[in-house]
């Protein structure tokens, strides 16, 4: 099976660089979040970056997690070249017993979830790492758009 490494080039350039005020989806997404200018959010399977920015652009202290390295490269050289504030840390998203309890008021998963084999212990790594009344805010893709040749 293929993982986000062995594609991070050509994912990065297939996602282009419209922003995500012209993403289909995000917008929707967004009105869930509210306000978060001030706001410890995790972004959650951030991939190349293009949400944590985003969410850094509108005043949250953001941290992306990834488990591709080559996709967090790529986060990377965006932060070294325009700074930001964003952490990019390798991780994966079922295990982030290294990242302190209660750290984020709210974890942002965008387009991820269905790409992480374990629900479970993914939803439990989101538990430990927000605030007790922290948000949890996640878009997926429906399964029906699965196909025999996704991968
Ligand atoms: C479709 S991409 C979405 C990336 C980003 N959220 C975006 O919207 O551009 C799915 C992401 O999930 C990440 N991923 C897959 N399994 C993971 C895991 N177990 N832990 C952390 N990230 C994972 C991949 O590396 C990839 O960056």
């Amino acid at each position: 099976m293929k993982t986000y490494d062995d594609i991070a080039e050509w994912y990065d350039q297939w996602l282009g660089t419209h922003t995500m005020k012209e993403d289909p989806l995000f917008p929707a997404v967004e009105t869930l979040m509210g306000n978060i200018a001030g706001q410890r959010i995790c972004d959650l399977a951030c991939g190349q970056g293009r949400v944590a920015r985003y969410l850094a652009a509108h005043g949250a202290h953001v941290v992306g997690i990834d488990l591709s390295e080559k996709l967090l490269a790529i986060a990377r050289r965006h932060e070294d070249s325009q700074p930001q504030g964003i952490t990019y840390l390798q991780a994966d998203a079922r295990h982030l017993d290294d990242i302190a309890l209660g750290r984020f008021d709210g974890v942002m998963c965008y387009m991820a979830l269905m790409d992480i084999p374990d629900l479970e212990p993914t939803l439990d790594s989101v538990t430990r790492i927000l605030r007790p009344v922290g948000w949890f805010v996640f878009a997926i893709l429906h399964p029906c758009y699965h196909t025999a040749q996704s991968w």
